[in-house]
């Protein structure tokens, strides 16, 4: 039995922004570190971050130079924390520890944007090595220090060593209201409040959990960008005049991060220039790839999530810059029309009522995949857990989510939030605007594909009748797909000649 008097309690692997605040973050809440980058400058930077915040004088965070001087830090059984790019590097990192003696009853848990496939393949990869646990993070650089959103999930056991440690370092929300308890100052701890981190389910729900998180986030992040692109250039306003508009629509039901954080970019000025950051800045979208995999994941699932395929869609069609500049030379818009500054005022008040409703349909989307990769996967996900945990320190945070979590408390068996009374009123209260600004902005030749996307699946949710009937006679025409009859037993199928001679009528 090793002598854990004076070890660490976690060993952490990556001291990249979000590492390092992690660790500093795990500080805070009491709990000693090993630290371990490749990077030495790093490590170093670590610790004297953690001298310079922490006033008890004892530091906190032990520096280490080799994945062996790691482990020989650490209490037993371990404990570690990878903070490390998703891909190769993870296994690298694995290899490494199983190479500096890592033990079958330690566990390491990856924080990274991993892909869940590869989280399920490491479970069973690293068996009998260590147990591989994972816990996605959310909520960027100020969430790792002061509190993030966290969806951990793999063996259940694991969970029950990592749930004190991650309970204390989430982010916090208040129990009876929902409103998140901010954090901000180093040395600063909550206490009280929900965490919002709970056990997702089995290895690879986490990682599948965060990976629809950014689907959502690419799609929210888009029809913002599609609002601001309206007021800019549809209706002309200004930098401070949509970052006024923002503010005002961030105190009511779209009150979210994204919405604030919108607002501070849109205000930001220049250093050298002096003029708005914003204007200024190459209109290219760059990608991870976690919005890419939603997407795919929705075709494969065969869950229609439009908002979040035109979203990821919206960033690739931003890339083709030098393209674009071509295509503007040549292809022609609407005619111009003018309007009115009592328009411009309706138009944003429509814009504003698009954006949530759109919102809602995002949301619908991804839990009603995640609904469906759960069945597939067996994961028996919990969609209201889910919501709670994405109500503070993750991205997408929201007022909004608090509403999502009710719905999934009135009915955990919710198929999709489309079918929740309130959300069901929310958009036909709102539903005229909502048309109305794809259509202004349709005249005025703004692209507002995600916007637009949530309307047609708005459209296509509550169409008891689609034209699928006449799609399925063009399959069986040139194929013979076969296709059923509403007017006969739905397991019957049928196939006719749809031409007199039982061949195509071809003109010549
Ligand atoms: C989060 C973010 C985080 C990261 C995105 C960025 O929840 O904290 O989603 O994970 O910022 O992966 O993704 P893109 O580079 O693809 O926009």
């Amino acid at each position: 039995m090793s002598d854990n008097t004076h070890k660490c309690d976690i060993g952490f692997v990556g001291l990249g922004v979000m590492g390092k605040n992690l660790v500093l973050n795990l500080a805070d809440n009491g709990y000693k570190i090993a630290a371990f980058d490749l990077d030495s400058e790093k490590v170093g930077a670590a610790m004297a971050q953690d001298v310079a915040e922490n006033k008890t004088g004892v530091p906190r965070v032990v520096g280490c130079s080799s994945y062996t001087e790691l482990l020989s830090q650490l209490k037993s059984p371990h404990l570690i924390v990878l903070s490390v790019p998703a891909g190769a590097v993870v296994d690298q990192v694995c290899q490494n520890l199983i190479g500096a003696g890592i033990h079958p009853d330690d566990i390491v848990i990856d924080t990274g944007n991993s892909l869940w496939t590869d989280t399920v393949e490491r479970e069973t990869k690293y068996k009998e090595n260590f147990i591989f646990f994972s816990s996605a993070v959310s909520g960027g650089e100020v969430g790792a220090r002061f509190g993030p959103a966290l969806m951990p999930s793999g063996s259940a056991y694991a969970w029950t060593r990592v749930k004190p440690i991650w309970s204390a370092i989430a982010a916090k929300v208040d129990a009876e209201t929902g409103k998140p308890l901010e954090r901000t100052k180093p040395g600063e701890i909550i206490e009280h409040g929900e965490p919002c981190a709970d056990y997702i389910g089995p290895a690879g729900a986490g990682h599948y959990v965060k990976m629809v998180h950014n689907g959502i986030e690419y799609a929210d992040m888009q029809m913002i960008c599609e609002a601001y692109h309206v007021l800019r250039e549809g209706l002309g306003l200004d930098c401070e005049q949509i970052a006024d508009i923002f503010a005002q629509w961030n105190e009511g039901v779209l009150d979210s991060y994204l919405m604030e954080i919108s607002v501070e970019v849109l205000r930001h000025k220049d250093a050298e220039t002096g003029k708005h950051l914003v204007d200024l800045i190459l209109d290219k979208a760059g990608q991870k790839g976690t919005g890419l995999w939603t997407a795919v994941s929705s075709l494969e699932v065969g869950c229609p999530a439009p908002t979040i395929s035109q979203a990821v869609y919206a960033r690739s069609i931003s890339s083709f810059k030098d393209l674009r500049g071509e295509t503007s030379q040549k292809l022609s818009p609407p005619a111009s029309v003018t309007i009115s500054e009592d328009e411009k005022q309706d138009i944003i008040v429509q814009l504003h009522d698009a954006l949530y409703c759109a919102k809602i349909c995002a949301y619908a989307q991804g839990f009603q995949l995640m609904k469906l990769a759960s069945v597939e996967q067996n994961w028996d996900l919990n969609f209201a857990s889910i919501a709670k945990i994405w109500r503070s320190g993750c991205i997408i945070r929201a007022r909004f989510l608090q509403s999502i979590t009710d719905a999934f408390e009135r009915n955990h068996k919710l198929e999709n939030v489309l079918l929740d009374d309130f959300f069901a009123e929310q958009l036909s209260n709102y539903q005229q605007n909502w048309r109305l600004a794809v259509a202004r902005a349709t005249m005025i030749g703004i692209p507002i594909g995600a916007i637009s996307a949530s309307l047609s699946y708005y459209d296509s949710m509550r169409s008891a009748v689609l034209p699928a009937n006449l799609l399925q006679g063009q399959r069986d025409y040139f194929g013979a797909h076969t296709f059923r009859r509403l007017d006969k037993p739905e397991n019957h199928k049928f196939h006719v000649e749809w031409t007199e001679a039982g061949r195509p009528i071809r003109k010549i």
